[in-house]
């Protein structure tokens, strides 16, 4: 195992100011998106839409890495260029979603297992040749009457350690995600109790798959109530939540934690990086690893036509350029009203 560049390639996926685009949505997923924005999911034009954030601004000021999905990192800009191509030239890491998606899991209804394991070993040395330099798998964990269950967070967790482990061996730095989901009424009490365990099981698997610490980043859910839950919570409960969840289950030897937005607004999940990293004496850096909070305005700009390409890459750049100032703890809202003006 590489230990040094595994360690180096975690460190620049986390350096100051800069946070990870997830781009990496399966076709099933990138169809619903554009269905919302009235643009047919032809392979063409998801390169296209693809293509123009790759080329935006945000790439080089505010992107470290860039999650790409399996036709994306195959595909090539209209010119002819690899869309890896344009991640490398801005200076940004290209990185490979390398989960087969969540399964539901046999015996345990109501809940999944993320598959993908068979052949892995394979599929990382073809995507180590297409560029890729680090991937992701995404553990999904739903909250809900007697779920989650310890046997599905613990086949979870071994997934998890044992694609970590994979990636390592192939030179490539793993994102370990286990998202505990939004969704449901619960409040945000039960959301830290579910998160805390669940970071406890991933990170004794981890640790007896071998997995490095030094060369991972770890992208977690941030502690929030159900989308349904009564009572909603401040920013400042959020960001005081989160920290101590993490402080209590990820050890400080893991270069940085990257969050997933996991259908908060754009707004919130700036706000709520900003109010953490503002906290202060964090054992690690806290970044953003968004696709929606970083998406959602630049596909609404973009809706498939050409003459909205320049719109859509300014609303690209403006929530890259607002996360990053919140990963940096500079962000209030007054900057968001500026772009407004
Ligand atoms: P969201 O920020 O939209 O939750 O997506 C991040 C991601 O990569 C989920 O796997």
């Amino acid at each position: 195992m590489m230990k040094a560049e595994l360690e180096a390639i975690a460190q620049k996926m986390v350096s100051d100011g800069k946070g990870i685009l997830a781009a990496d949505e399966s076709t099933s997923t990138i169809k619903k998106r554009f269905d919302a924005i009235g643009v047919e999911s032809t392979e063409d034009n998801r390169r296209d839409y693809r293509e123009l954030m790759f080329r935006a601004d945000a790439m080089q000021e505010y992107i470290s890495g860039v999650i790409l999905f399996d036709e994306t990192i195959r595909q090539k800009a209209k010119d002819g260029t690899p869309l890896v191509t344009l991640i490398e030239q801005a200076g940004s890491i290209p990185g490979i979603k390398v989960d087969a998606g969540a399964k539901p899991m046999a015996l345990f209804p109501g809940e999944t297992i993320t598959e993908g394991l068979d052949g892995l070993g394979g599929r990382l040395k073809e995507y180590y040749d297409l560029g890729a330099r680090f991937a992701k798998w995404r553990a999904v964990i739903d909250i809900g009457a007697g779920i989650p269950t310890p046997g599905a967070v613990a086949a979870n967790a071994h997934a998890l350690a044992r694609y970590a482990a994979l990636c390592q061996e192939a030179g490539i730095v793993p994102i370990v995600e286990p998202e505990v989901l939004m969704d449901g009424d619960h409040g945000i009490e039960r959301c830290y109790e579910v998160t805390e365990y669940v970071l406890k099981v991933v990170f004794s698997e981890l640790y007896l798959q071998r997995v490095c610490l030094e060369g991972m980043v770890l992208k977690p859910n941030m502690i929030v109530p159900g989308k349904k839950a009564r009572t909603q919570a401040s920013v400042a409960e959020v960001a005081e939540k989160t920290v101590r969840v993490l402080k209590s289950t990820v050890p400080a030897a893991v270069p940085g934690i990257a969050f997933l937005s996991g259908g908060q607004s754009d707004e919130d999940a700036t706000a709520h990086l900003d109010a953490m990293v503002k906290l202060g004496s964090l054992p690690w850096k806290l970044t953003y690893s968004y696709g929606r909070a970083l998406q959602a305005a630049p596909q609404k700009a973009w809706s498939g036509k050409a003459e909205n390409v320049a719109a859509a890459q300014a609303a690209f750049t403006h929530r890259a350029r607002m996360n990053s100032l919140a990963a940096l703890g500079q962000w209030s809202s007054e900057q968001e009203k500026k772009k407004a003006a």
